[in-house]
């Protein structure tokens, strides 16, 4: 049997996750996971990167300790510890980078390093172990959105990404608008199920009739005008009680709409059966739906991890790291936490 420990620290969640299986491509199950989510942050509407290394700090050894507990296995039982170490907040991922390669010296233990998108690619799997590749890939969180080509695991073409705002951070922009709590996205979609959707239809970003693969634009993704266009609705409202939840829905089926449309795009163009979505957005159910519903033709299979999957977890980190580890891949003691990194195996 081979067991990893999972540690995720690259922004306001500090997690811990045991995963094992029976050697490579055989199951893999999901022992523990633990996730302790920063609310502090709440109160400055949005993540305080200071704040979050320090609260980190505070977490680490308590969540690591609470998540070999829930696996019923210690230190001993390890084989490897994989740890996220980009991208996110420098000074976060380093708790959980430098946690690891403590444990790693004092157990004799390797440390497999992680990319952060790459863990969002694998957790659909843990769900589902039918999430296996060849698939297309919609990865849309807080801080990135990214649409992808899977070969194979390990084999990553970015076909698309955002030119301004993340699907994610456009929820939390277009949430503190409407005078939601942070994070955003989960309130304004619960407003949009009870607006109309008639009365605010704001422009589908990036959708030109005539575009082409080989358009640099056919795949690519922009919010910052959507997200302009709800700052103007709100502010041209004289009732902003009356008209907040039909902005909260123009704005979300505009983003949702250009979402699936772009999958489609690349499912089509790569002759895809299967998609999978990753990141907190993907917990929205709408967008879900819509990538469903427009991929439908293709006869593609969806798949969407579950709400506890899809947003910051250890669990999809050690599952990364499962698959790297087998791969011969380990950290050095020199290894270090970067703001931005390429996804590994990128083509
Ligand atoms: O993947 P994640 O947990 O963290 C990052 O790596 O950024 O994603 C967090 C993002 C936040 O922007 C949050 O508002 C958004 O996911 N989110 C949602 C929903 N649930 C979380 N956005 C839209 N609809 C939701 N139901
Ligand atoms: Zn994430």
């Amino acid at each position: 049997m081979t067991r990893v420990l999972g540690i995720e620290t690259s922004c306001d969640e500090t997690s811990a996750a045991v995963v094992s299986d029976l050697g490579p491509e055989t199951p893999v199950s999901l022992t523990s996971l633990v996730i302790l989510s920063q609310d502090i942050h709440r109160v400055f509407g949005g993540v305080v990167p200071e704040i979050a290394s320090r609260a980190h700090l505070t977490a680490i050894v308590p969540v690591v300790q609470q998540a070999l507990t829930e696996a019923n296995v210690t230190l001993d039982d390890l084989d490897a510890i994989a740890v996220t170490y980009a991208p996110g907040l420098v000074g976060a991922l380093l708790v959980g980078v430098n946690y690891a390669k403590g444990l790693a010296v004092a157990r004799g233990l390797p440390v497999v390093p992680v990319h952060h998108m790459e863990g969002h690619l694998f957790a659909a799997t843990l769900d589902d172990p039918t999430a296996q590749p060849p698939f297309t890939a919609l990865l849309v969180s807080g801080g990135h959105t990214l649409l992808l080509d899977v070969a194979a695991w390990g084999s990553y073409r970015v076909l698309g990404h955002t030119r301004d705002d993340a699907a994610g951070e456009a929820f939390d922009k277009v949430a503190k608008l409407l005078g939601l709590p942070y994070p955003g996205g989960r309130h304004v979609e619960a407003l949009a199920a009870t607006g109309d959707p008639s009365r605010f239809r704001f422009t589908r970003p990036m959708l030109q009739r005539n575009a082409s693969p080989d358009d640099p634009a056919y795949f690519d993704v922009s919010f910052s005008g959507l997200k302009t266009a709800a700052l103007t609705a709100v502010r041209g409202s004289d009732d902003l009680a009356r008209d907040k939840a039909d902005i909260a829905r123009g704005f979300q089926d505009a983003l949702v709409e250009t979402l699936a449309e772009k999958t489609f795009r690349a499912a089509q163009a790569y002759g895809r059966q299967r998609v999978v979505l990753g990141g907190g957005v993907a917990c929205n159910r709408t967008l879900a739906e819509a990538v469903r519903q427009r991929l439908e033709s293709l006869g593609a299979a969806v798949y969407t991890p579950t709400p506890r999957l899809a947003t910051d977890n250890a669990a999809m980190i050690a599952r990364a790291g499962l698959f790297r580890y087998y791969l011969g891949e380990r950290a050095g003691h020199d290894l270090s936490a970067f703001a931005s990194a390429p996804l590994p195996g990128q083509l």
